[in-house]
């Protein structure tokens, strides 16, 4: 590829690189477009601008209308820029019976944010999310790749110290 070519490009060499291996890895092309989707939302910094969107689906030879009708559907993946750290409060049955709106507001109240917004200094932004899989240790949220549970509003504040101190 010639260096004019990779001007064009807004994924990373290393993103590409992955993303072709996961359309290698699945057989049927259309299996391979959520895990790529979170390969290039991770290169970009937690988003999909529509240029990324445009680049999977041509790593991935299938339609751009496509991959970016998957990438509207989920939640956990963003249009638009988002906070350095990504926060998924699961707001689903098992969560909800267990405070889920409760953590919801002590995380508003603390960062100084409502759901879908991003804190002024460009650390955190905050969502609800459907089940995450760990109802079983509900209240849950995901924050970027990690997972805590059993929350309470005092692990809610840990959490952010650990995370404003670059942990
Ligand atoms: Fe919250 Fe399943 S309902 S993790």
């Amino acid at each position: 590829m010639s260096q004019t070519m990779r001007e064009d490009l807004l994924l990373s060499e290393e993103a590409r690189a992955a993303i072709l291996a996961v359309g290698r890895d699945f057989a049927a092309g259309r299996s391979a477009v959520i895990p790529a989707l979170h390969v290039a939302q991770e290169d970009q910094g937690g988003w999909l601008p529509a240029e990324a969107i445009d680049e999977v689906s041509a790593l991935l030879s299938l339609p751009a209308t496509y991959v970016g009708a998957v990438a509207s559907f989920y939640t956990l993946f963003n249009r638009q820029p988002v906070g350095r750290h990504r926060i998924y409060v699961c707001t689903n049955i098992s969560c909800s019976l267990l405070g889920a709106e409760q953590i919801v507001d002590v995380l508003s109240s603390r960062l100084g944010i409502r759901p879908g917004e991003t804190t002024p200094d460009g650390l955190f932004s905050l969502f609800e999310a459907e089940c995450l899989g760990a109802c079983g240790t509900a209240p849950a949220m995901q924050v970027d790749d990690r997972y805590y549970e059993n929350l309470t509003e005092a692990a809610i504040d840990d959490i952010l110290e650990a995370l404003r101190g670059g942990e």
